[in-house]
């Protein structure tokens, strides 16, 4: 690291990778006044900067919400307007038994609908399916394969093996096409793409390629109603770093007590993406981090939590890995034995019309894959990750990255395009908006833990981003204040 070796600082390797990811300059490394820094140190220094910015976590008192006389709330005058496309949802459905041909089931109905959204494009060359390749060389073709292995050759191009439903092939990505060479290494085994180039005996030289996406460009529609959306994720209930404070500011604030009650009174709806509760045995003596060790009584601080809010605010809550469901994607609701109070319960992911606004709700666990699979994607952006979906029309494409239930028919494809995609996980806020879609990570209410710390990950708790259907605005609120 710059800057420490001239001072006669020394630094081991573990440390020095975790303050470059956690952003620590120098200057803060040599304010420690050590001549050799370890993992340890920087650990330390981390949790300290962490804790400044956080509040005590020490248990808040039980909470009275109490509106001031005056607070007159418009979302209250509305009746709820709430539509789930119950077919996108996997709920009441599983079938998926891990048997081969459930499986090939799986993949055959994947490759099938994202092949139709990639027939959408006008070809400049012929189609060919993979079997035809014989036929087609020395001819410009125009195939929709899926990546099954992907390597390096010895001249640095990229060579990936591929497949449709009639055969296998190779494609070869070459630096002549720069572009497209570039791009290709944003692909990962899994990806379904239309590939442009010449065919040859042995492989498909890639001109160019696309994937599925989203149109270039959609209207989006504002609503008629001028009702708030406010969306969560991760709250964590029955973990030691879940912030009440945060929580119960967020709620105080929904009550019409903490600055700007004309926007509290709008919020109509509330979406949940998932881990609710921190579970139980979710990873090694996670019991050491609980204030909580009963899965029970973690839900019903979550009952508590929906019981304290206004009334007339409908709340839709998905699950997500920390949650009393199965750890394979996609999940299924939360059991109703678990969640007691009065709730819309949706698998993960879900497709849900909020008003006008068509919303794709899910956890965001593929993130961890694809960050670890992609070059350029971070936890730090994991609005950058949805996008990435979004291009793909997939919410996990690399099978087995991380736990998919091979159903019949695959839920993880975003065969409608959503006007918001609504994600947790990451414990960290995210926005962008990309062809129309509002894509939206919304953080968390649990501070850093020391897995985070150790990957030099710092989170984002007490921010709810909550969007305004009529004017389509959309604003953070912090309740780390
Ligand atoms: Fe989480
Ligand atoms: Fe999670």
């Amino acid at each position: 690291m710059k800057g420490l070796a001239e001072k006669g600082v020394r630094i081991s390797l573990e440390a020095e990778k975790i303050a470059e990811s956690a952003s620590i300059p120098a200057e803060e490394l040599l304010s420690l006044g050590k001549t050799f820094i370890t993992e340890d140190d920087i650990l330390i220094l981390i949790r300290k900067k962490a804790d400044l910015r956080e509040a005590p976590l020490a248990e808040a008192p039980p909470a009275q919400f109490i509106p001031p006389s005056d607070f007159r709330p418009s979302a209250r005058e509305f009746g709820p307007s709430l539509r789930f496309h119950e077919k996108l949802d996997v709920t009441g459905k599983s079938r998926g038994s891990g048997k081969v041909e459930d499986f090939v089931a799986y993949f055959r109905d994947r490759f099938e609908r994202i092949s139709r959204l990639l027939s959408a494009y006008a070809s400049k060359y012929p189609e060919a399916s993979l079997d035809d390749m014989k036929r087609a060389e020395g001819q410009k073709v125009r195939s929709i394969v899926m990546i099954t292995d992907i390597r390096q050759t010895k001249n640095n191009n990229i060579l990936m093996d591929v497949e449709d439903l009639k055969g296998k092939f190779k494609i070869l990505f070459t630096r002549r096409e720069e572009e497209a060479f570039s791009r290709a290494r944003m692909l990962t085994r899994d990806d379904i793409i239309a590939v442009y180039g010449k065919a040859t005996n042995a492989f498909i030289i890639v001109e160019d390629f696309e994937l599925p996406d989203l149109p270039v460009s959609r209207d989006r529609k504002l609503c008629e109603k001028d009702l708030a959306i406010a969306y969560l994720s991760d709250i964590h209930f029955g973990s030691n770093k879940f912030v009440k404070p945060y929580l119960d500011g967020f709620v105080d604030w929904l009550h019409g007590n903490r600055g700007n009650p004309e926007l509290a009174g709008k919020v109509k709806y509330i979406s949940i993406a998932g881990d609710l509760v921190d579970g139980i045995g979710i990873y090694p003596n996670q019991e050491r981090e609980l204030t909580e060790k009963d899965i029970y009584r973690q839900y019903a601080l979550f009952d508590d939590f929906i019981n304290s809010l206004p009334d007339y605010i409908e709340i839709i809550v998905g699950p997500g890995n920390h949650d009393a469901v199965r750890r394979g994607e996609p999940m299924p609701a939360i059991p109703k034995d678990m969640i007691k109070s009065d709730v819309h319960l949706i698998g993960s992911p879900a497709f849900a019309t909020i008003e006008c606004s068509d919303h794709l709700i899910y956890h965001g666990t593929s993130t961890d894959s694809m960050v670890a699979s992609m070059p350029k994607l971070s936890y730090d952006k994991p609005e950058q990750v949805m996008v990435e979906c979004l291009k793909r029309r997939h919410l996990s494409t690399i099978f087995g990255g991380n736990a998919i239930v091979p159903e019949r028919m695959d839920y993880m494809l975003i065969e409608k395009e959503p006007d918001v995609l609504h994600f947790g996980h990451v414990h960290k806020n995210g926005y962008t908006k990309y062809r129309g879609t509002l894509v939206i990570n919304s953080g968390t209410f649990q501070s850093t833990t020391d897995f985070q710390l150790k990957q030099g990950h710092i989170p984002t708790p007490g921010r709810v981003p909550v969007l305004e259907l009529m004017s389509d605005t959309l604003r953070t609120l912090d309740f780390s204040r």
